[in-house]
């Protein structure tokens, strides 16, 4: 069996959740319900982040300590989660246990090699980004090149990772695996950056600075830089490190029996690209571990010109779309609404327009198909076969995959409401009210029937990875217990199944302030 294993980044423990961080969440499960769909043993890894100067912060404000403030907000996140049908395998902290000794293991694996050597350092840190930035990076202002907040003067003796060795086999992988880096845009920038001399990377704090951290193994009086910590979340979860095994067996080299690593598929927003497309490759080639397959980059949603952001206090709180419209809804919207890899806007209005497919489109042809069984065929799918719409559905099929097989998640689902779309004509074409007032067509209207029925199955299977809900329920609706998986396509059957037909899927919705069109 195939196996899949991706990831998402993990969020940090600084507030709960908002409709940015649920859009990359939602595209992880998305992708990870698509590859169970094929079958495949998907391992699908979320988590929080919850080291570091900017949580140690959150919860100094709230006037909580750190752990406390990190359970809260861990689980804020895995309610949310929940809510939102996020099917993850495995939710990582990295305050438990097993990940800090993994990143124990990974940081005395660099130092043994010789990658590690203690400087000062000077220079200038934003906390918002948990990074430094060069001068020019800053610029004249000083501030973050993300969210334009000041940086910190800091100057301080910093353990250091030798990076800059590996800057030329960096280079080399990213243009010998020109699919690495997806999309082409996000390639491009990364090998920009890398066109000028890679430093050497700090991998410490003092801990007289920051206090909730991991400490070094080998000077206790630094903690390990977060992004450092965060990242090595990844493998912790793949069990490719042994973190009670003694040094030489722990499995730092080649992909050990029954790992996970390396992952198939790293998901990041833009803001992160360079520390997953340059921090930690070569973290990972310093303690001879292999690269992950892939790295894709989305864009940000935007609220007008600026990126939705807690620090920016312009968030949409996803959690409250749910309550009005439903988990499907929202995750219809952010994927459907979304070209990967672009930022796209959030505003109301396009919101109640992408939930009006729904309602128009998806919800019309269920209700109108299981009406209609019920009315002309006593809620039995007909036994004839249903030959209609074949074509069309092939080309749905076809053009669903080649989308998903290039993250074109969008298109996908385009793809998919186009073949609804397409039912909703054959019904207009068929009139089947006027086949079933006519004793001579009683085969033709059992034609159409079963060809809307097998439509409506085909769909929940296509629907599925988006609306998982509605999916199932229609699933059950036209009698199947599940919606099928693509192996289950191939020898579908509808015919004289009992179908029922329950409320709208997607109710019409009136939100104060606004009205659907
Ligand atoms: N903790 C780090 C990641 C460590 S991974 C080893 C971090 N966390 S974060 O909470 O600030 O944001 C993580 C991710 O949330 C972003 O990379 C992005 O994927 C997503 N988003 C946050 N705001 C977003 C938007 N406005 N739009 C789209 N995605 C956004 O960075």
């Amino acid at each position: 069996m195939d196996s899949f294993y991706l990831t998402t980044p993990i969020y940090y423990a600084s507030g709960p959740p908002h409709l940015g961080h649920a859009y990359t969440t939602i595209l992880g499960d998305v992708l990870a319900r698509y590859h169970r769909r094929r079958s495949e043993d998907v391992l699908f890894l979320t988590g929080t982040d919850e080291h570091g100067q900017k949580i140690q912060a959150a919860a100094a404000e709230a006037g909580m300590g750190p752990a406390e403030w990190c359970d809260r907000i861990a689980t804020q996140f895995k309610d949310a989660w929940a809510n939102l049908e996020v099917s993850y395998d495995r939710f990582i902290r990295t305050t438990e246990a097993d990940h800090k000794a993994v990143v124990l293991a990974f940081l005395e694996e660099l130092y043994a090699n010789g990658q590690i050597y203690e400087a000062e350092y000077v220079g200038w840190y934003s906390v918002g980004q948990e990074r430094y930035f060069t001068e020019k990076e800053i610029g004249p202002d000083r501030v973050d090149p993300v969210a334009g907040k000041p940086v910190e003067r800091i100057e301080e003796t910093n353990w250091f990772f030798r990076m800059g060795d590996f800057q030329e086999r960096l280079v080399r992988h990213i243009e010998e695996n020109p699919e690495w880096i997806v999309p082409q845009t996000r390639k491009n920038e990364v090998l920009g950056f890398l066109s000028q001399p890679l430093g050497d990377l700090s991998i410490s704090r003092p801990r007289s600075r920051v206090s909730w951290g991991i400490p070094l193994p080998w000077d206790p009086d630094h903690v390990a830089y977060v992004w450092v910590d965060a990242l090595v979340n990844y493998v912790t979860a793949s069990g490719q490190i042994r973190p009670d095994g003694a040094r030489g067996a722990q499995g730092f080299g080649p992909r050990r029996e029954g790992s996970r690593w390396p992952a198939d598929l790293h998901l990041v927003g833009k803001d992160i690209l360079t520390t997953h497309a340059v921090y930690w490759p070569t973290l990972l080639m310093g303690a001879g571990l292999p690269l992950p397959d892939k790295i894709l980059a989305h864009g940000w949603w935007v609220v007008g010109e600026t990126k939705m952001s807690k620090s920016l206090g312009n968030v949409v709180d996803p959690l409250g779309l749910r309550e009005d419209f439903g988990a499907d809804a929202v995750r219809w919207y952010l994927i459907r609404e979304m070209s990967t890899g672009q930022d796209a806007s959030y505003t109301p209005e396009r919101f109640l327009t992408r939930y009006g497919e729904l309602t128009n489109i998806l919800g019309n042809l269920a209700h109108r198909t299981l009406s209609m069984i019920a009315r002309y065929r006593d809620g039995i799918v007909p036994g004839v076969p249903g030959q209609g719409l074949t074509s069309e559905t092939e080309q749905a099929l076809r053009t669903y995959h080649s989308a998903m097989a290039e993250y074109r998640l969008h298109e996908a689902m385009a793809a998919a409401m186009d073949l609804a779309r397409d039912a909703n004509g054959y019904v207009e074409a068929r009139e089947p009210w006027a086949q079933a007032k006519d004793p001579a067509q009683s085969d033709e209207l059992d034609e159409t029937l079963t060809t809307l029925a097998r439509v409506l199955a085909v769909l929940t299977c296509l629907f599925e990875p988006v609306m998982p809900g509605k999916s199932r329920v229609l699933a059950a609706r036209i009698g199947l217990g599940e919606a099928p998986t693509f192996a289950d396509l191939e020898t579908l059957v509808v015919e004289g199944k009992v179908v029922t037909r329950g409320e709208p899927l997607f109710p019409r919705v009136e939100v104060e302030g606004t009205r659907e069109t």
